[in-house]
């Protein structure tokens, strides 16, 4: 496949996703507006199911996103095709400390039994599923810019300035850290920070320590670890943070994740979370409940389900704080017009 073809065919997915989050969406929320609110979500599925509109808007969602990662232009047929020359550039920076794989690690059966945003194979089944992941992260939320830089660096100034945050170079933990998306703001604002990062997939803790070596970044370990089991020793960091992960993992599992930050967290230490867990109305949860399933995002709707204050007062959390995050300028996340994740910011603290 020629890279114009690619980025060609890319561009055209991206175009008809934006056609969808700013009109086809809105078009959608103006029906159910004006056929009198249903306050229950099966109520609104019922009437949905049969509109042709709902039917579109769902076809296109899942289908653009199969097309993005396995179409003719995909990720997967692109990236697979160049695999041996993108996986020697990503090793050539890296640190043998710095990286910390396990040839026999085995993944949970929960994480391997669906293709997790429908990316083929999943983010931790081949070579090259790490920078699959990180090219297609570039367009999950298409208002945004290609970077996603506003919504991770927005939540990692709020993270902080939590005040409860005392230490100037707090030791940091990144749960679930992908391609490290999620922890490249932490290593900029806090260069004496020790931080930790794990994941399960080697691919993509592979992009990520390259990434940091690139930017010369020490001081720093990327773990092939579960979010239950990280390998950190007790009360050894300030800050446990994670961003999306909360909503890819099912109850049991994540409640033992928040039982894993408990003992790893130092006395008056704090863990932020980002993730899905506020909807405003039943309209915007019946969205999500419908992209969950077409998105293959088995865990998601648990997560809307749960009570998450209930299950982190349970494992000793104090001082909870759930709020809507809002992911750039001028957006209020309480009553979006266009399409968007309910980006909520889950923040608590071990006692001192
Ligand atoms: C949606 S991605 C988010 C990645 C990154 N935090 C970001 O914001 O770009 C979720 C990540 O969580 C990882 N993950 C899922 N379950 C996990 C677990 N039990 N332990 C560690 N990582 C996990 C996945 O491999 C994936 O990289």
């Amino acid at each position: 496949m020629r890279e114009q073809d690619f980025v060609a065919g890319q561009d055209f997915l991206l175009a008809v996703k934006k056609q969808w989050t700013t009109h086809m969406y809105p078009a959608l929320k103006d029906q159910y507006a004006d056929a009198g609110p249903e306050d229950d979500v099966a109520t609104i599925a019922a009437h949905m199911d049969t509109n042709t509109d709902y039917r579109l808007f769902a076809w296109f969602e899942r289908h653009l996103q199969k097309m993005k990662y396995s179409g003719s232009y995909g990720l997967a047929p692109y990236h697979r095709e160049r695999q041996d020359a993108l996986v020697d550039a990503l090793l050539e920076p890296l640190t043998p400390d710095a990286l910390q794989l396990d040839e026999h690690f085995e993944q949970p059966a929960y994480y391997t039994s669906v293709d997790i945003h429908q990316h083929p194979g999943g983010v931790w089944s081949e070579p090259v599923s790490g920078l699959i992941y990180e090219r297609g992260a570039r367009t999950t939320t298409p208002l945004l810019n290609k970077s996603h830089r506003d919504l991770h660096d927005r939540f990692t100034d709020s993270v902080l300035g939590d005040e409860r945050l005392t230490t100037e170079a707090p030791d940091i933990l990144d749960l679930g850290c992908g391609f490290a998306k999620s922890t490249r703001p932490f290593w900029t604002a806090l260069p004496g920070s020790h931080i930790t990062a794990v994941d399960l997939a080697a691919p993509c803790l592979r992009v990520a320590a390259s990434e940091a070596a690139r930017d010369s970044r020490d001081n720093m370990v990327f773990r092939q670890a579960d979010a239950r089991h990280t390998g950190c020793a007790d009360e050894s960091v300030d800050l446990v943070t994670s961003t999306m992960l909360l909503h890819e993992m099912p109850d049991t599992a994540r409640r033992e994740m928040f039982a894993e930050s408990w003992r790893v967290l130092r006395p008056g230490g704090i863990a932020v979370h980002l993730d899905f867990w506020l909807l405003p109305t039943p309209f915007d949860r019946f969205i999500m409940e419908g992209h969950s399933k077409r998105n293959n995002e088995p865990f998601m709707k648990a997560l809307f389900d749960s009570d998450l204050p209930g299950d982190l007062r349970e494992t000793g959390f104090v001082d909870i704080d759930i709020a809507a995050f809002s992911e750039a300028d001028g957006i209020d996340p309480l009553n979006g017009q266009f399409w968007r994740f309910p980006w909520t910011r889950i923040a608590m603290m071990k006692p001192k």
